[in-house]
């Protein structure tokens, strides 16, 4: 996969049909226990987020592990309702009042940073993760310039002097491909267009030279040349910066063309997780094959999309054994009962019982 950027365009590669094989792919059995090339900036192991107490809390987020590199960009990616959002906003310490981390640990380098409080986890949002929401107007104010609200940023976050910040606000709208930043620094939000606002969203999360940047659909409201611009942007500026990102999507397309490594969820787990090319040419886990297929394709325009049948179930209704069962093309007897385990191969992991050596062993029985 090759991106290419200048200040304005991000050149890509035709999106084309992948190639899926019905069946899974023949593995290699583990060999290197599934461990990440590089030393990793954000560690997520075994993380559990649950609404309500009791008997009767719901379990919104099962056991999640995940990491992500300095430089790395991960593309977190699944139907709506999967649990994406609430996996950003439970590392940001941002999780709804009836939401809670039930279990599991968030590090990042090396810091702690699940246990923190309201107070730390403040410092630690803008300053050393960086956020990217799908709308901009909820991440800029309309009573402050642009420029103005970059060099406040820059003042808090980085202690910098109002002509330091100022200057360095000016380099920002460069990076982020506004011209004649001296000019536009003086417009108000609504003056400029969503991919600029967007833009402008982008210098904001930057502005704190942050560790890891999280973007949660950061490009659904525009339309498609205008995302793969900002989203070619986001993963070229943090790459210079070797920021790590996360990137949620519920579009397999984009994360074909921007993640260097890709996390499936379903139903508040990761059921697949790999690196891109290899998962999206030979995709382990029946759910991923069922995104891929569902793809828009450039070369051609089918009547009809194949979809994969039914919908995500409810956190009041996760099915039991592996919660994918009721929509899987592939699903035994097996699969009803057993919840699958996260099977090795390599540097890729998957939770399907196509992939254990014994299904009954695999997981727990649900
Ligand atoms: N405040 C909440 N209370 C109860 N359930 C919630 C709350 N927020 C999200 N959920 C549920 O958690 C699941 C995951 O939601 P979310 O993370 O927003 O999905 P995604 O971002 O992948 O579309 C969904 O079933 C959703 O209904
Ligand atoms: S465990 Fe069974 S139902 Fe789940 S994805 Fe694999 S084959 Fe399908
Ligand atoms: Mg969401």
């Amino acid at each position: 996969m090759t991106v290419v950027l200048d200040s304005h365009e991000t050149l890509y590669e035709p999106r084309r049909k992948p190639v899926v094989p019905d069946m899974p792919p023949k593995m290699a059995p583990d060999t290197n226990q599934g461990t990440h090339p590089l030393e990793p900036l954000l560690k997520v192991e075994d993380l559990t987020v649950t609404f309500g107490r009791g008997e009767t809390a719901l379990t919104a987020l099962n056991g999640i592990d995940l990491q992500v590199a300095p430089g790395e960009l991960l593309g977190v990616v699944g139907e709506s309702g999967a649990g994406k959002s609430l996996l950003s906003a439970a590392l940001m310490g941002l999780l709804p009042r009836e939401g809670r981390i039930a279990s599991g640990k968030v590090t990042l380098a090396g810091d702690r940073i699940d246990t923190l409080g309201d107070a730390e986890m403040q410092k630690i949002r803008g300053r050393r993760i960086g956020m990217i929401f799908q709308d901009p107007m909820t991440s800029l104010n309309p009573l402050l310039t642009i420029g103005d609200q970059i060099t406040e940023t820059l003042v808090s976050t980085l202690n910098l002097t109002s002509s330091q910040a100022r200057k360095r606000m000016l380099e920002l709208l460069d990076e982020i491909g506004i011209t004649e930043p001296q000019i536009r620094e003086k417009s108000y939000p609504h003056e400029f267009s969503g991919g600029m606002r967007q833009r402008v969203v982008i210098a904001l999360a930057l502005a704190g030279e942050p560790e890891l940047v999280l973007a949660d659909e950061p490009t659904t409201a525009l339309d498609v040349s205008l995302q793969k611009q900002i989203i070619g942007l986001i993963a070229n500026l943090c790459k210079t910066r070797s920021a790590g990102v996360i990137l949620i999507t519920h579009d397999m397309g984009v994360v074909a063309q921007n993640a260097d490594r890709v996390a499936v969820m379903y139903a508040g787990r990761v059921v697949e997780v790999g690196p891109t090319a290899q998962l999206m040419t030979n995709p382990m886990h029946p759910y991923t094959r069922g995104l891929i297929q569902s793809i828009p394709p450039l070369d051609y325009r089918p009547n009809r999309l194949t979809q994969i049948p039914g919908a995500m179930p409810r956190l009041r209704h996760i099915p039991s054994g592996c919660a994918f069962h009721p929509r899987c093309p592939q699903a035994v007897d097996a699969c009803r009962q057993v919840t699958p385990a996260m099977e090795r191969r390599g540097d890729r992991q998957a939770r399907c019982l196509l992939y254990a050596d014994d299904p009954i062993k695999a997981g727990g029985v649900a």
